[in-house]
């Protein structure tokens, strides 16, 4: 879960998706790109919806896919417009390829990145930057950000460590970020380090999770009897939040473990298939390292549920 192991193709996820998808009429592609999965739905007949909230992707993706069986929408796939979108459509595959696109984190303008020189933006659409974020969020708040996104056993520190250089001079290109971590991190914080921490502050600009929490059981109302929700996740919290809600809606209890009576009155809508996510295969991890922390995982909703 880190920049270095970020979203790219993953030939046994295409293939997996591909086939899940094989029968499908109508397909969302809420996270479009540069329309690789969108090409393959097309090819096999079905009609696309496509999101995404950046508009040079759905540029690229109209320049590649054109008008005919394809609508774009430019927006955040939780945004209320296209939660109504998706649900008018009723559509028999909907899928959701998380985080950032290589193309995205290739582009040092877009400051995805913690190569030197890049600007503190992060921005998939519109709203603040990340530089606006550290310059704004007081040191609670950053603290939760590097821990519960990033990981970061030490997230207090480097959450006092920005405080403290900011009063200094703002935050400005990915090199005060970089330093600041070296700072409270210590000398031996390397590029996964930065990738790591890049990434939670990018998840937190993008209010990531968050929009992933709504919007995934909006999509599960909005499929067909027999429908197929799949999600391809790079981050643990992403998969966690997948798996957890995938369960609670196969009607199994998710309270926590030592609670004694069920409050959470589970639902069945349908089943995990297959139960356990789908991984890239040990070669491509090997020869891709973007590929390495991506999981599959598919929901197909029951005939009456
Ligand atoms: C991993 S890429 C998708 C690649 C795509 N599946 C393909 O085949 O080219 C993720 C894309 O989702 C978009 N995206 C991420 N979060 C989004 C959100 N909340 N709403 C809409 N688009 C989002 C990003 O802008 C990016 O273009």
């Amino acid at each position: 879960m880190s920049e270095i192991d970020a979203p790219f193709h993953v030939p046994v996820l295409l293939r997996e998706i591909a086939a899940a998808a094989a029968n499908a009429r109508c397909v969302v592609d809420a996270t479009l790109g540069d329309g690789g999965h969108a090409a393959s739905f097309l090819a096999a007949g079905a009609e696309v919806l496509g999101i995404d909230r950046d508009p040079s992707a759905i540029g690229r993706a109209r320049a590649r896919l054109g008008e005919e069986r394809i609508r774009y929408l430019e927006s955040p796939y939780a945004a209320p417009a296209a939660l109504e979108a998706v649900a008018r459509l009723a559509p028999d595959f909907i899928l959701l390829d998380l985080g950032v696109s290589s193309r995205q984190l290739d582009e040092t303008s877009r400051g995805f990145t913690f190569r030197p020189g890049a600007p503190l933006d992060m921005r998939m659409g519109g709203g603040s930057s990340a530089a606006d974020l550290l310059a704004a969020a007081d040191e609670a708040e950053l603290g939760r950000i590097f821990a519960e996104y990033g990981d970061e056993r030490r997230s207090r520190r480097l959450a006092r460590e920005i405080v403290r250089r900011r009063d200094r001079a703002p935050f400005v290109t990915s090199d005060d970020l970089v330093n600041a971590i070296r700072g409270a991190l210590g000398p031996s914080t390397g590029p996964g380090d930065f990738a790591r921490l890049f990434q939670a502050i990018r998840i937190a600009v993008n209010d990531e999770l968050d929009g992933l929490a709504l919007a995934l059981p909006a999509f599960r109302d909005a499929l067909r009897p027999r429908g197929v929700l799949a999600v391809i996740s790079y981050h643990s919290g992403e998969d966690r939040l997948v798996k957890h809600l995938f369960r609670q809606w196969e009607g199994g209890c998710v309270c926590p473990p030592r609670q004694p009576i069920c409050t959470c009155s589970p639902i069945r809508y349908g089943r995990a298939e297959p139960r356990k996510p789908v991984l890239p295969g040990a070669d491509e991890s090997r020869d891709n390292v973007r590929a390495r922390s991506a999981k599959l995982r598919t929901f197909r909703r029951d005939d009456h549920s």
